[in-house]
This record gives structure tokens, sequence and C-alpha cells, in this order.
């Protein structure tokens, strides 16, 4: 962690440089910790599996917890036959239960780019995600879920000229992160929609974005990520493997938490069979911190906790963003 902490400070400057230096529509931040009020849950099967390697080594390698200390989950969701393993320290803030349910809620077309993740403990929120696999630190709300998994999901997009001409041609960008640089941004604007297809309002007139959000509404693969009530197996970059490491923890079920009178969605399964293909990690690395400024009460969806408009904010940027780009 402290290795990769310094690395992202040593790019802050040349990051600074691409900053998109555009007006924002949110200047607080995106208003969307309550992304899970009045959203039916999906429901799950899970069992306590040995953490695959991929896990113990992302724990190790940011020194948040020993070999020992690492937990995995196989979590079937009732959207999506294939499982995902989801990991964490044993010391992390964020529980298993919290993380899989949290990753429910990110829409399973887009869920479907992730392979993995794993949830470590950390004084503030942050998250990064490198090769498909997503690393939490601390205790980060569902738009954090759903930004990194976005970050999967952009496979290029977001270098392409259409966005940049799209980002050009908007009058705004969602935030301040946003700002940071077209791949966050592209993030960021993934959240605003997807925030919008669920909740039919994103608590702002968004015309000002709608150049970036018709690059989504017009391409077919990011529509699909975006309205499949099913998962896509084969946008599935690759699955981790249990191992024959010791399992910690629980098997069980969840069924889906009755959704809050608000807004009522209903979420129609059907089965998705497929195999999921081997290999080909699209490329993608970025990493941000996140500061949830007002939260202190965590976002745990389906509890029916009153909130107060909680404000959260990412405030730093990013990784790599020279290498995602030079990739691209
Ligand atoms: C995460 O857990 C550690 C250890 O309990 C604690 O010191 C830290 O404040 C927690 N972070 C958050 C954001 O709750
Ligand atoms: C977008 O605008 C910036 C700054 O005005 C400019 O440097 C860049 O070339 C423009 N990009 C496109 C694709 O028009």
């Amino acid at each position: 962690m402290h290795s990769r902490v310094l690395h992202v400070v040593g790019l802050v400057a040349a990051v600074t440089a691409q900053a998109l230096d555009k007006p924002t529509l949110y200047s607080d931040g995106l208003p969307m910790s309550d992304y899970a009020d009045g959203l039916q849950q999906v429901s799950a099967t899970f069992r306590a599996v040995g953490p695959p390697d991929k896990c113990v080594e992302e724990a190790m390698g940011n020194n948040a917890c020993d070999e020992g200390d690492v937990e995995a989950r196989e979590v079937t969701y009732g959207d999506c036959e294939q499982p995902w393993i989801l990991c964490r320290c044993s010391n992390a803030n964020m529980s298993m239960d919290d993380i899989m349910t949290k990753f429910s809620y990110v829409p399973p077309g887009i869920r479907s780019y992730v392979g993995g993740l794993i949830a470590l403990q950390a004084p503030a929120a942050s998250a990064y995600i490198a090769g498909n696999f997503i690393v939490f630190n601390s205790d980060c709300v569902i738009p954090v879920f759903i930004h990194e998994s976005s970050h999967a999901l952009d496979s290029g997009v977001s270098g392409s000229s259409e966005w940049k001409n799209a980002v050009n041609t908007s009058a705004c960008v969602p935030d301040y992160y946003a700002n940071s640089n077209l791949i966050e941004d592209f993030a960021q604007v993934s959240v605003v929609y997807t925030y919008l297809s669920k909740h039919n309002t994103a608590k702002a007139d968004t015309t000002c974005l709608d150049p970036q959000l018709d690059v989504f509404r017009q391409s077919e693969r990011l529509t699909l990520a975006q309205k499949t009530t099913t998962c896509l197996p084969d946008k599935r970059p690759f699955t981790l493997e249990a191992s024959s490491r010791p399992a910690i923890g629980d098997s069980g079920s969840t069924t889906p938490a009755t959704a809050t009178p608000a807004i009522s969605r209903s979420t129609a399964f059907g089965s998705a069979s497929a195999t999921i293909p081997a290999g080909s990690t699209s490329p993608g690395s970025a990493s941000e911190t996140s500061t949830d400024v007002t939260s202190t009460q965590t976002d745990i969806p389906g509890a029916g906790l009153q909130r107060t408009t909680a404000v959260w904010s990412w405030t730093v940027v990013t990784v790599s963003s020279l290498w995602v780009i030079s990739l691209y």
C-alpha cells in the first residue's frame, strides 16, 4: 500500500496536467450514496471457499493482512448463474455481507466486466481497479462500486475521439473528481447514468452532460450493460479459482430485501447460461482515493435507514493514468 500511495503522489502532477477543467454539475460530489433506496435487492447464495491466489497476493502486496487472514466467499447472485469470488482481509472495514450486498447493486451487465475484488482495512475510503480486479480500502459506498466497475466497462471508450468530443461539447462534467481526466470522467458519468436509469432523476438537470450521456445511450454495448437484467457471461474477464487454503466464514443465502416504497422497480431475473471464456483482461488501471465527507452512517442497502443527504466526494486521483492512456 505504501509504495502504491507514493506512486500515486508521484503521478499527481502529470494527472493534473490532463485535468478537463470543465464546469461541474455537482459542486459537492455526486449526491448518490442513497443509490439503493427504493431498489429491489437481488438474492444471493454463498459459501466460504479457500481464498484464491489473486486475493492473497493483493492482500499481502498491499500489506493489508497475512495469507491466513484472507477470507473468500463464492457468491451466486439471483441475476447470474456464474458466481464471483469476493475477498476481504478479516480486519477489513467492510464485512463480507456488506461487500456482497454492495456489489449486488452494480447492474449485472456492468458487474459482468469485473473479475474479482477484495476489501481491505484502511483509515479512509478509497478504491482502485487493475486488470479488472478491484481493491476497496475501508468503507466504500455503492456508487464507488459502480464507479470502479465502470472502469472495467470502459474498455477504451474514454480514450476515444468520440468521448473527447462528447466532453468538449458538453457544458459540464459530473463533479470535480470527473475533472481529473477522461477516464475518471467516464466512470463518473457512468455512475450518473446508472443512477438516472434506476431512479429517473439524477437530482439535477443533467442537460449539460447530454453529449456524454448520449455516448452511453447510443452505444449498444454500454446500453446493454446498463439495461440487462441478467449478467453477460461472455464479458467476464476471468473467474477466480478457490484454493485449497482453509475456508473461513459462513454459507447461506439472502432473499431480496423488500424495496422501500419511494421508487419500486421490478427486477425480472431470467436465466443466463453460457460458459465463461478464459482470459482476456482488458487494459485498465486507475485508482482513486475517496472520502466520504458526511456519511458516518455507512450505506447499508436495504436496511431502510433514514439518511440525510449524504454528500460523498472523491478527493484524489489516480494512478497509472499515463500507463492506461498509452495502452488505450
Ligand atoms: C477502518 O477500521 C480501522 C480499524 O478498526 C479504523 O481505525 C478506521 O477508522 C476504520 N475506517 C473507517 C472509515 O471507518
Ligand atoms: C477538446 O478541447 C480541448 C481544450 O479546449 C482541446 O485541447 C482538445 O483538442 C479538444 N479535443 C477535441 C477532440 O476536440
